[in-house]
Formats: structure tokens, C-alpha cells, sequence
């Protein structure tokens, strides 16, 4: 069992230094999936063309908007558990599970790589929640459990926009 010091084998909140190394591991991944989806989505925002512009051009900003504040989050939970966020481009492109999305115009193309996105993440931080949870790291499991909540409810209505 973990105590509430932070010495040798446990970090400031108490959680087991090695057992918080895999789950930093983790949110450091999702870290780099989320800056590849968060620029895929930019894209989409800037090059989006046809007759669903003035729909999807600000929705896709409401999408990125959201994605650098939960980038944020991310970064700073790695922090919270002792742990130093990845920030550079070149590590990002190492570690995202999102693949990068170039030159998409077309705005059912846009919405299908949202979707697909969307779901790449919710895969990623069901799997950090199960890991967390099972390291006593009840906050981090809550934190993407919230994301992957909000996400569900975006496939639904980015997949509806598909018919
Ligand atoms: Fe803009």
C-alpha cells in the first residue's frame, strides 16, 4: 500500500513511483495523439470546402478549442505524478497512435477523420483508465473517463452529421 509522503517508493500524492511510471508512459502517449488529432482537426478547419462550410468550419474550431484545453490537462496531470510532459514535435510523431491527416477538403472526408480520431482516443484512455484504476491513481482514470465520456457523445453526433 501506498502512504500520503513522498519518499523513495512513492511520489507526492502518495502513488507507487513505479507503478506511476507506466501511467505516465501512457498519458504521454495520449499527450502525442492528442496534439496529431489536434492539428489533423486544424487542418480540417482551415480546409474545409463546400456547400457545409459555415457549419463544419466552426464546429471543427469548437472541436480543437476543446482538444488544447484537455492537452493541457493531460500535460499537467504527467506533472502532478512526478512525471515531465512530452513537448516537441519530433517525440509527438514517436509516440501519437493518430496518424496525420494532410490536405483533406472534402467535408464528409473532415468528418469521417474526426470520427476516426475520436475513436482512437476513447480506445487509448479506456485502456490509460483500466491501468490507472488498477494503480490506485483513481484521478487520472477519472480525468480521461471524463474525455472518453464527451467523445462517445461527439461519435454519435459527428457519425448522425454522416447520416
Ligand atoms: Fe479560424
Amino acid at each position: 500500500m501506498s502512504n500520503a509522503t513522498d519518499n523513495d517508493s512513492t511520489n507526492q500524492i502518495g502513488l507507487e513511483r513505479a507503478d506511476m511510471s507506466q501511467v505516465i508512459a501512457k498519458l504521454n502517449s495520449l499527450l502525442s495523439s492528442y496534439h496529431t488529432f489536434y492539428i489533423n482537426v486544424r487542418g480540417y478547419h482551415w480546409n474545409v470546402k463546400g456547400e457545409h462550410f459555415f457549419t463544419l468550419h466552426p464546429k471543427f474550431e469548437e472541436l480543437y478549442t476543446a482538444l488544447q484545453l484537455q492537452i493541457d490537462e493531460i500535460a499537467e496531470r504527467v506533472l502532478t505524478l512526478g512525471g515531465t510532459p512530452l513537448h516537441a514535435y519530433s517525440d509527438f510523431s514517436q509516440h501519437t497512435g493518430i496518424a496525420e491527416d494532410k490536405n483533406v477538403k472534402d467535408g464528409t472526408t473532415c468528418v469521417k477523420g474526426v470520427v476516426t480520431g475520436l475513436q482512437a482516443l476513447i480506445e487509448e484512455q479506456r485502456k490509460i483508465s483500466a491501468l490507472a484504476a488498477d494503480s490506485d491513481d483513481q484521478g487520472s482514470a477519472d480525468l480521461v473517463d471524463a474525455y472518453v465520456q464527451e467523445q462517445e457523445k461527439l461519435v454519435w453526433m459527428y457519425n448522425a452529421f454522416l447520416g
